[in-house]
């Protein structure tokens, strides 16, 4: 690879753009500015776009006539990097060893969209000029639900008017196993407070005569499944789309077992889950609740004998075709409610929410697609969905009424969203080819 190919990965990850965290704020603008700079160096106009959050860095090339329109979205931002202690390198500060690159953002997303970056860059170095008219999106919200980027796109409907998006933000299932993902889950987020006494109080002057809200939540999250791991929430399941037995089979014959993989990424004791389902089955095509987040009462060294006052969960809903988010938090809570242990009162929130996504991945675009997936990587392209959420692709339907082709490089072992994230060099590079074959192949 070329070692200014590696600097500019390197100064990327530099920047530690956590978009939920406003502390960051200011790196997020600076990681803006640099990704914006780099684009005009390899030869294309750029803007850094101001919202009321985060910027949007939007770039283009000369557009003429008659050539077909693509659309390469990407997120600059990425998820805080804590538990620091956790990691073997700070954070943003990237390594490389043994071939993969260390550093929060590596993967997600910051390695996958310089692979295009630096796909372009290598194109017009080589030919003067793309194949094809370009957009390129890069935002700084991804990681907090995207939650300027819809309104970027009404406003500039017509301007962006293109024949298909292209984003790597997924999975390749195993090394050199080039991936279409064709479906993505949904994610809403609701948070939970629940208050028992005015203040804190002393628990043997107290306890026993009062709830406790540490108590009554877990209680309350306990209700959430049954005891088959599935959801107990009333009517969660009623819009579910059932796995094609067409997916089923070609999930079997995928060239990884997601039991085993799980298993060994993960370090768990044993596998979870829905009865009737094996992992990849869970995790592409079923939905859940996950709590991510929980709090409340004394956590510092030592003891305290208190009573919290409050206690609070975050809590996220992953959703599968059909399910519809808003009816998905209508039904939680109206289950939180009915489910509260007496003693205290409960306040919820809704948080931010996106829809799943399924396409056709023999489309036409889907068959341009594997072409220039089996050209980068010289063997067929796996075709999978997803258990994660990239909230914006079902707006680029909406919006711009285009399909998005979800081609990935990120590992299972790349560890996106944990400590010691990576990205392998190999798939940089892999990600580099695939950009210029895709550019080519949707050219016509
Ligand atoms: N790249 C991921 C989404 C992803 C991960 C897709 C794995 C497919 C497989 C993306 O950056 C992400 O983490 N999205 C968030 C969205 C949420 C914060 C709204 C997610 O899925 O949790
Ligand atoms: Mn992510």
């Amino acid at each position: 690879m070329h070692p200014s190919h590696l600097e500019d990965f390197y100064s990327f990850l530099r920047f530690p753009s956590v978009s939920t965290d406003t502390q960051f704020a200011h790196h997020v603008r600076d990681c803006a500015q640099w990704v914006a700079q780099k684009l005009k160096a390899v030869g294309l106009e750029s803007e850094v776009v101001a919202t009321k959050g985060h910027p949007i860095v939007w770039a283009r090339n000369q557009h003429q006539p008659g050539r077909r329109t693509i659309l390469i979205y990407g997120h600059y931002d990425v998820q805080p990097p804590d538990p620091l202690e956790l990691w073997d390198s700070p954070p943003f500060e990237p390594v490389l060893k043994d071939g993969y690159v260390f550093a929060r953002g590596a993967t997600d997303n910051k390695g996958q969209i310089l692979a295009h970056i630096l796909g372009i860059q290598e194109t017009i170095e080589q030919d003067g000029d793309l194949p094809v008219n370009l957009h390129l999106v890069i935002e700084g919200e991804e990681e907090i639900g995207s939650i300027h980027l819809g309104s970027f796109l009404e406003k500039n409907r017509d301007a962006l008017k293109s024949h298909v998006a292209v984003i790597s933000d997924t999975g390749m299932i195993a090394p050199r196993t080039p991936t279409l993902s064709y479906g993505l889950r949904g994610v809403t987020a609701l948070e939970i407070k629940v208050t028992g006494p005015k203040m804190d109080l002393h628990s043997g002057i107290f306890g026993g005569a009062v709830a406790n809200p540490i108590t009554a939540l877990a209680q309350l999250l306990a209700t959430l499944h049954d005891r088959e791991d599935r959801v107990a929430i009333a009517g969660f399941y009623d819009r579910v789309k059932p796995i094609e037995e067409w997916e089923r089979e070609a999930w079997r014959k995928l060239p990884v077992d997601g039991d085993k993989l799980i298993l060994e990424e993960t370090g768990v004791p044993a596998l979870f889950g829905e009865a009737g389902y094996n992992s990849l089955e869970r995790i592409w095509a079923r939905p859940t609740a996950e709590i991510n987040g929980i709090g409340g009462g004394y956590q510092g060294q030592g003891t305290k004998t208190v009573i919290a006052s409050h206690a609070m969960a975050k809590l996220t809903f992953r959703l599968v075709p059909e399910q519809e988010g808003d009816e998905i938090l209508k039904l939680a809570k109206t289950h939180l409610r009915k489910n509260l242990p007496k003693g205290v009162t409960l306040e919820m929130t809704d948080g931010h929410s996106g829809p799943w996504y399924l396409t056709d991945p023999h489309s036409q675009i889907g068959e341009s697609a594997q072409r220039a997936l089996r050209k980068a990587f010289n063997a067929d392209a796996a075709l999978i969905r997803e258990g994660g959420s990239i909230p914006i692709v079902s707006q680029f339907r909406s919006i711009l009424g285009i399909e998005t082709l979800l081609m990935g490089l990120a590992l299972p072992d790349c560890r996106a969203h944990s400590p010691n994230e990576n990205f392998p060099l190999e798939n940089l590079e892999g990600g580099i080819r695939m950009n210029k074959a895709i550019l080519q192949e949707l050219a016509h």
